[in-house]
């Protein structure tokens, strides 16, 4: 990132909070410079102020990158001070959930180069999930840089309508909940079998994190790796046999689970 178009016309960063910061955090690490970034944030963390970015100062009048990492609810006031950006060449990148790019058009210009990226908490640690989609104003090279600073926060994946976003959201956005639910379950589980309750929570906590590991870095599909270790008429067997019934198993729960939050995010969408 060091010679980019981002590093010699600027990067805007609109919030700088959880996500804002676990991103400028890996931007600075893959070279970007740090008087490159130009931070708008009400309360700069002593983090940010140690990394020598310029933090609200003047901005540059047309950066090459506006990145906005505010809460949906901050958007009406944080947004008007952009407006100025809009219309011309700078792309304007939102991680911001459920507003949409018609919003963003509507406030900046309706010509104005807009992506909009969901990602997820683990990018927190560099493990995160973003799924990103371009309005047309959005050159060819531009996915491509906003794909290059999402990843900075872990995978990035491209959509091909905006109104896969929903999906998302109800798969890898609010996954990591339905994730760590299922360690609260498991752990649960173990100590009503008998197991102290930190060793019970140890077990599932390990066996989660081991696992999905394990399904990203084979080279077997999720389902052979589950056949792998499911012997004939063994304790697996047993087990899965509770969790996969297709009435009231695991595979019914997780369709209404996604299904529900999927709903919710077209909801927030449409205001
Ligand atoms: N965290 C995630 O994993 C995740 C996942 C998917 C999507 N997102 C999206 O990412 C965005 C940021 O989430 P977050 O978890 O990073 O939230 P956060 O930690 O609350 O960060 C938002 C930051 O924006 C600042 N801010 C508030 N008003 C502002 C304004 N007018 N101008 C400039 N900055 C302002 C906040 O300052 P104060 O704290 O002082 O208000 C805070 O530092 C949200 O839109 C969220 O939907 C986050």
């Amino acid at each position: 990132m060091k010679d980019s178009r981002i590093a010699q016309g600027g990067l805007v960063l609109l919030g700088c909070g959880k996500m804002g910061s676990a991103m400028l955090a890996g931007w600075l690490d893959s070279g970007l410079p740090a008087t490159s970034v130009y931070v708008l944030d009400p309360n700069p963390s002593d983090w940010l102020r140690a990394t020598g970015v310029h933090i609200n100062v003047d901005v540059p009048s047309a950066p090459a990158v506006v990145l906005i990492a505010v809460k949906p609810q901050m958007m009406g006031e944080a947004l008007p001070r952009l407006q100025a950006m809009g219309g011309g060449d700078t792309l304007f990148v939102s991680v911001a959930a459920g507003t949409t790019i018609a919003h963003f058009e509507a406030v900046l210009g309706a010509g104005t180069p807009i992506v909009r990226a969901m990602p997820n908490t683990p990018a927190a640690i560099g493990k995160g999930i973003t799924a990103i989609v371009a309005n047309p104003h959005v050159p060819a090279g531009g996915l491509d840089e906003a794909d290059a600073l999402l990843q900075a926060v872990g995978q990035v994946v491209r959509l091909d309508t905006e109104a896969q976003i929903d999906a998302v959201t109800g798969v890898s956005g609010s996954g990591p909940a339905y994730v760590f639910h299922m360690i609260e379950c498991l752990a649960a589980a173990g100590e009503a079998q008998g197991l102290p309750a930190d060793m019970a929570m140890q077990l599932a906590k390990a066996t989660v994190a081991g696992a999905g590991v394990l399904a990203e870095q084979s080279g077997d599909a999720p389902s052979q790796l589950r056949v792998n270790v499911t012997s004939p008429n063994g304790t697996t067997q047993a087990g899965l046999k509770v969790l996969m019934d297709t009435a009231k198993g695991l595979p019914p729960l997780m369709q209404k689970t996604v299904a529900a939050a999927a709903d919710r995010s077209r909801e927030l969408a449409n205001g």
